[in-house]
């Protein structure tokens, strides 16, 4: 028989991990979307491959899933400002790209200029087992960067209330037809 697991014992193994903070922006038509993220991880070397899990509940997640590519920017220590831009509001109900600098990329997602170190992504892979994230597999097309840097962690932002609570119910065109 299968002990299941303590969500606590869990939770605070994966809190040790004290996970870097990203920015992930997409876009589709004129849509721009971007959410503050710690589900990340590269996820194959040959071929280099990366991951990102976004929350059904988040309007990111919505442009995401119609474009082809996204973009990775990865904080460090001075984007706590960033990460509250982000990671607090919904591009449901502000435009994030109105309070910060950014340029389009060649492949569509909108680029921070304040984040040097970022990964232009081109999906190819989804997975959905039916929980709260879905998961993006993608190639890195574009990789810019500035030489070791220190990541802003999860540990740095635990004053943030994400924009969408991740329990909220996913939007009507993204729920199953079992629920
Ligand atoms: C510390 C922290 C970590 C987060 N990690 C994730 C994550 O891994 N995936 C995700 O989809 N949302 C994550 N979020 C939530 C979104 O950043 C947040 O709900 C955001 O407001 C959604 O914006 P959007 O609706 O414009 O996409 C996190 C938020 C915080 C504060």
């Amino acid at each position: 028989m299968t002990v299941p697991v303590d969500p606590e014992v869990f939770d605070q193994i994966m809190a040790s991990l004290d996970a870097p903070m990203v920015v992930v922006t997409a876009t589709v038509d004129d849509e721009r979307a971007g959410c503050l993220i710690g589900f990340h991880a590269q996820g194959s070397i040959h071929p280099r491959r990366y991951a990102i899990w976004l929350s059904k509940a988040n309007h990111t997640f919505r442009v995401a899933l119609l474009g082809d590519h996204l973009a990775v920017h990865f904080l460090t220590q001075d984007d706590h400002d960033l990460a509250a831009l982000f990671g607090e509001n919904s591009g449901d109900d502000i435009d994030k790209f109105a309070q910060c600098e950014w340029a389009p990329s060649e492949e569509g997602p909108p680029l921070l200029l304040r984040c040097p170190n970022r990964l232009v992504l081109r999906r190819t892979g989804l997975f959905d087992e039916g929980g709260d994230h879905l998961c993006f597999v993608a190639e890195p097309v574009v990789a810019t960067g500035t030489g070791p840097f220190t990541p802003l962690r999860l540990s740095d932002v635990g004053d943030l209330e994400p924009g969408h609570p991740v329990d909220e119910r996913p939007s009507p065109a993204t729920t199953r037809a079992s629920d």
